[in-house]
């Protein structure tokens, strides 16, 4: 009896805990994808349809979480490192030194897991059925893990679980950073400019990639040549503004509120953009049947 009273506390504990060790929340991960899906070219397209199951109804963006929704089954017990990578307090990213689990395995974190898993999916065009990989599941993990590589706090500090540890107040709710970076910014922009509907948000995103804000940054953000350095890049880049925007000026125990939010939006936002670009970029080469459009596969 009692056990099994424990292991209900214990199920909901590990449940009520699990938010803060996701990556971007359930609307961040969506909005990327969505992003991501207007901008795929026929070939990726077809492709995608192609590898998603039923259930997605042709529909990548609501399978997008499913990397968070198994990351507490044991089958799946190894990918639960592919979410992020830690860094030393020194703002900086450098693969081999900071890419493995915590039992020291090479490659397993955010960036590896997308090198592997572009690699898999490369075996569709040139293996098709005959592809030793479950190409489903390497299409759900890389659209994932490309959004949480572009979550600043992705790529943040190992002393303090990349802010997960750092607990504070968001306005008058308790939080700590990492969550405000995974979802309180963008609940709270929701709730104070988009009347809660995520699909008014992803409007004036797609919006300002066409012709606002960041129309002209767009062809910057998507090339890539060397896909090993392109992914390394975007990891810099996330570590680079954990430290001069999510860490700075935060210490356990503050509260967080307007000045914090006001300055920091528009680097989530233009963060999940950023995911989306990239995303379709790896996803329309990846597909493309033609070996010029794509990576070569020594990449
Ligand atoms: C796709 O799924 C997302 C997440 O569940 C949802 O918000 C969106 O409305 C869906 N889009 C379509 C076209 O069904
Ligand atoms: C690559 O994916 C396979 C599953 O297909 C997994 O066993 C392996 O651990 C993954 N490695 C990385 C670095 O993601
Ligand atoms: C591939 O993975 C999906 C999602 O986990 C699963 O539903 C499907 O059965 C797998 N396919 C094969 C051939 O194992
Ligand atoms: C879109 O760009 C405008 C500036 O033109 C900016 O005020 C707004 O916050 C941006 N919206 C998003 C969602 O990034």
């Amino acid at each position: 009896m009692w056990l099994s009273r424990f292991l209900v506390l214990l199920s909901l504990f590990v449940f009520l805990a699990l938010p803060c060790a996701q990556g971007w929340s359930k609307e961040g991960h969506v909005l990327t994808c969505q992003i991501a899906q207007e901008l795929l070219n026929p070939e990726a397209t077809e492709a995608v349809q192609d590898l998603l199951p039923e259930s997605a109804g042709g529909n990548l963006s609501a399978l997008c979480v499913w990397p968070d929704q198994i990351r507490l089954w044991s089958k799946y017990r190894w990918a639960s490192p592919l979410h992020y990578a830690n860094t030393p307090d020194t703002c900086s990213f450098l693969y081999k030194r900071d890419c493995h689990n915590t039992a020291g395995e090479a490659d397993m974190c955010v960036v590896g897991a997308i090198r592997n898993f572009t690699t898999q999916l490369m075996t569709y065009t040139t293996q098709g059925f005959d592809s030793p990989y479950n190409l489903t599941e390497a299409l759900l993990f890389l659209s994932h893990f490309v959004g949480d590589i572009h979550q600043p706090l992705h790529l943040g500090f190992a002393s303090d679980e990349g802010g997960n540890t750092i607990e504070l107040r968001w306005f008058r709710r308790k939080s700590n950073l990492h969550h405000v970076w995974d979802r309180d910014i963008i609940l709270t922009a929701l709730a104070d400019y988009y009347d809660k509907d995520s699909a008014l948000l992803l409007q004036e995103l797609q919006r300002n990639l066409t012709h606002g804000i960041w129309s002209n940054n767009v062809p910057t953000w998507e090339r890539c040549v060397i896909i090993k350095s392109c992914i390394n890049k975007w990891a810099e880049e996330s570590i680079d503004l954990a430290c001069k925007w999510a860490y700075e000026g935060v210490e356990a125990g503050i509260t967080l509120s307007e000045d914090y939010f006001d300055s920091r939006l528009p680097i989530v936002m233009e963060r999940l953009a950023q995911g989306g670009v990239r995303l379709a970029m790896l996803l329309n080469r990846v597909f493309s049947q033609d070996a010029a459009q794509g990576f070569a596969s020594s990449t």
